[in-house]
Parts: C-alpha cells; structure tokens; sequence
C-alpha cells in the first residue's frame, strides 16, 4: 500500500480545509445554474457534500433521502450544495430520473430542487479534500462541510464510497451546533433538543469549588462536568424560521 506521502506527491494534493478554515472560493456550473462559492450563501449555512458518481445506487439513495429533507433543512436556514465529477447534462438525466423512475425507503417522485456542481475538471473536489486517492482517484468521496453564516467551516465528515450517509445525524449535528452558537452551550454524546447541555468548564479553583457547592441551575457531576436543562420548544423556536 502507498504511503500518504508518496500519494499526495504523485497526485500534488492541495491542502485539505480544516475546521475554523474560511471556506475555500470558487465559482462553478450547477444543475440550479451559476454558483459563486461562498459569496452567494453569506448568512446562511451551507452543507457542501461530495458524492462518488451520478446514476450510481447508494448515490442515488442518498440524493432521494437529502432532496427528501430539503425543507427541514431549509427551515434551520441550511442550504444544500451538491457535488460529483460528472458533468451537467449527466447531472440533468440522472436528477430526472430519479424523480420519474426511482422509489427508495417510500419516498417517489423525488425532485432534487438544491444545486448539483458539475466539476469534471476536479477543480472543487480538489480544493476541498473530496478526492482521496487511496478510495478513489477518480471519485468523490463521501464528504460533508458544514459552513456557517460567516462562510467558516465547522464540521467535515467523509465516509467511504460503499457507505450511505445517515442524513438524521446530518440534520442533529447542524442543530446541535446552531444550539452550541445561540446558547454559548456545548453538547454531549447522542444530544438531541430538549436534551441536557453542557456548560462551558470551570476556568479557576474558585469557580470549580462554586459549581459544586453552590445550589442553581447547573447539575455537576463533578466540578468539571457540569449541565443545565434546555427545553426543546425554547431551543426550536430561537433557531429554526417560524
Ligand atoms: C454507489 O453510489 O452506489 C457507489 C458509488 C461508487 C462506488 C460504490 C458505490
């Protein structure tokens, strides 16, 4: 098996956006016409996500299952930007007949209204990290950028081209995050709104002794885990649209 080194040499891999990274630009062609990247989402967030090729099946699920979702996601001001190496009018064909020919887990009729980049040239994919070439050299995998209204990058999750995403952990880490953002919170394994959430830690002996012995909102497990209850309607109603 080649070394990562060796890979990145061979294959003059641009470096990968991290999280904190302001999202890397660029304009490019879609199936919902001209976008220019992140300009055009300013304010919004935006969930870049790579997929391995078009009239493909796990591919074809996921596009279902995430066109499926758009509105949930649109209502958390959460934009959805696809992208593979494939090319507009392939891009145009297989959208169309995912909607006129393809059932998958009860969903039919299927319209997939988000924009689809065509990157032929791996201009994008590049740029982000999406060509891995121990996976793949030629395809896309399986990768996720959540950027937020200040077009930073806040997550990135990849999966391999065999594995389907799980689009509610998608929509959970987007929520907990905005929740992380409105509330100056932190959230723990498995959250979910209305579940518990974690305050910042204790920054000095005085406040650690405090969180322990004083009797308020907070529930210490000890002085360095420390949460407070969230109600779920508060959480929704101050980060989702009315
Ligand atoms: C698929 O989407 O089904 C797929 C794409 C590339 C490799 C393996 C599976």
């Amino acid at each position: 098996m080649e070394t990562i080194e060796k890979i990145e040499t061979k294959e003059k891999i641009s470096a990968m956006p991290r999280i904190g990274d302001v999202a890397p630009t660029f304009e490019a062609i879609t199936t919902q016409g001209n976008i220019n990247f992140p300009a055009d989402y300013v304010g919004k967030w935006v969930i870049l996500f790579s997929h391995p090729a078009d009239f493909t099946p796990v591919c074809t699920s996921e596009f279902i299952t995430f066109a499926n979702l758009e509105s949930k996601f649109d209502k958390a001001n959460c934009k959805l930007v696809g992208l593979s190496i494939d090319g507009l009018y392939s891009h145009i064909a297989w959208l169309r007949t995912i909607k006129d020919k393809i059932e998958f887990n009860g969903m039919e009729n299927v319209e997939v209204k988000f924009p689809l980049i065509e990157d032929i040239t791996m201009e994008v994919a590049k740029k982000y990290g999406m060509i891995q070439p121990g996976e793949s050299k030629t395809q896309a995998v399986r990768a996720v950028f959540f950027i937020d209204p200040n077009s930073i990058v806040r997550a990135i999750i990849y999966y391999p081209l065999s594995l389907g995403r799980n689009f509610d952990e998608i929509y959970r880490a987007l929520i907990a995050m905005k929740t992380s953002d409105a509330f100056n919170v932190a959230t723990p394994a498995d959250w979910n709104p209305g579940d518990d959430v974690i305050v910042s830690p204790a920054g000095t002996c005085g406040v650690a002794e405090e969180r322990m012995t004083s009797d308020d909102e907070l529930e210490c497990k000890d002085w360095f885990f420390c949460t407070k209850k969230l109600d779920k309607d508060t959480v929704l109603d101050k980060i989702l649209k009315k």
